[in-house]
């Protein structure tokens, strides 16, 4: 199991999954703990959140700490939690998928991935499937648990959580990140997955937490997604022709780059919100299509829920 969390929601949720886990006594469980050479601060600076962007959207990973594992080692499953930086899988977490070492590690193995961000996570996975595939990982399962509130609220309480350090720094939206009740109920997945590896479900190709609504996923925030995806890409690409991560020449581009996205995300997201309301009966089958998609491999039916939710 992988373990990098900086405001320690997403350490949360994955000790919640791996505590049944531990709890077994025929279980054997490895927390491996990612370590940048250079920490990423908490709380953020204005300047070194936005400086994150253009590596984050080009998947360049920073330099980790040793890690503990030497490769050799042989998991019978690999669960990998990561949290999303602009709609990537964040830093850290890319750092591992792209360090030599996880193509040992991971190569056939079964991979259960859990999310934890504020609710834009679809391109990353994406991205994540990539680089598992690169490993010759399996992907088993997908767990994605998101900020409950609004959009339009999350996309100003999570920025202000993450340069404060305060969830509830405005005051008169909800609290920022991931509510507490879903985060304790993810204990679900880890007696799940612990039933799972006693009958050796891992080492078949059927998901391991299906009706454990495991996602709910919302392809309506596909067409934002894809928008800022792209200007991540270009724009990450002019950042980094100008210069390398905490660089100051790259700042007058940063505050230029923060205009247009302020624009960007007071205009075509709510627009592209409103027109997907507007148009929603007509659009509801081809929705309910890449709901379905999205939902993928785990799914977000609720038929075993009563097996679990204790
Ligand atoms: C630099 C940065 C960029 C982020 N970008 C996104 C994003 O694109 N989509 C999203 O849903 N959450 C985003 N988040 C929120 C994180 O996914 C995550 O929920 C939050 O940082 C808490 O994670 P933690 O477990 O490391 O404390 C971002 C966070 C940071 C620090």
């Amino acid at each position: 199991m992988l373990n990098y969390s900086q405001t320690g929601q997403l350490a949360e949720v994955t000790r919640r999954i791996v505590e049944p886990l531990q709890q077994d006594s025929g279980i054997s469980v490895h927390i491996e703990t990612l370590r940048p050479l250079a920490p990423y601060p908490f709380p953020w600076g204005f300047f070194s959140f936005l400086d994150a962007f253009p590596e984050s959207a080009h998947m360049v990973p920073p330099a980790l700490q040793a890690l503990s594992l030497k490769g050799d080692e042989d998991f019978d499953l690999v669960i990998l939690p990561y949290q999303v930086w602009f709609l990537a899988p964040s830093l850290p977490v890319t750092a591992f998928l792209k360090h030599p070492l996880a193509k040992l590690l991971l190569a056939g193995k079964p991979v259960v991935t859990v999310i934890a961000c504020r609710n834009m996570w679809m391109q990353a996975q994406e991205k994540m499937k990539g680089m598992l595939q690169d490993c010759g990982a399996r992907l088993l399962d997908n767990v994605a648990l998101v900020d409950p509130s609004p959009t339009m609220a999350s996309l100003w309480t999570t920025p202000f959580w993450l340069l404060s350090g305060k969830k509830d720094f405005l005051k008169f939206l909800p609290p920022a990140g991931v509510d507490a009740a879903s985060i304790a109920a993810a204990r679900r997945f880890g007696l799940a997955l612990r039933d799972a590896l006693h009958k050796n479900e891992e080492r078949g190709m059927a998901p391991l937490l299906s009706g454990l609504k495991a996602v709910n996923s919302n392809p309506h925030l596909l067409f934002s997604e894809k928008a800022a995806t792209r200007s991540f890409f270009v724009w990450g690409k002019l950042l980094r022709a100008v210069g390398g991560p905490g660089q100051w020449r790259r700042y007058p581009f940063l505050i230029l780059y923060v205009i247009f996205l302020i624009t960007l995300i007071s205009t075509v997201v709510p627009v592209s919100l409103l027109i997907q309301s507007l148009t929603r009966p007509l659009m509801r089958r081809r929705f309910a299509a890449m709901k379905q998609q999205f939902d993928l491999p785990s799914g977000s039916g609720a038929e075993r829920m009563h097996l679990y939710e204790h």
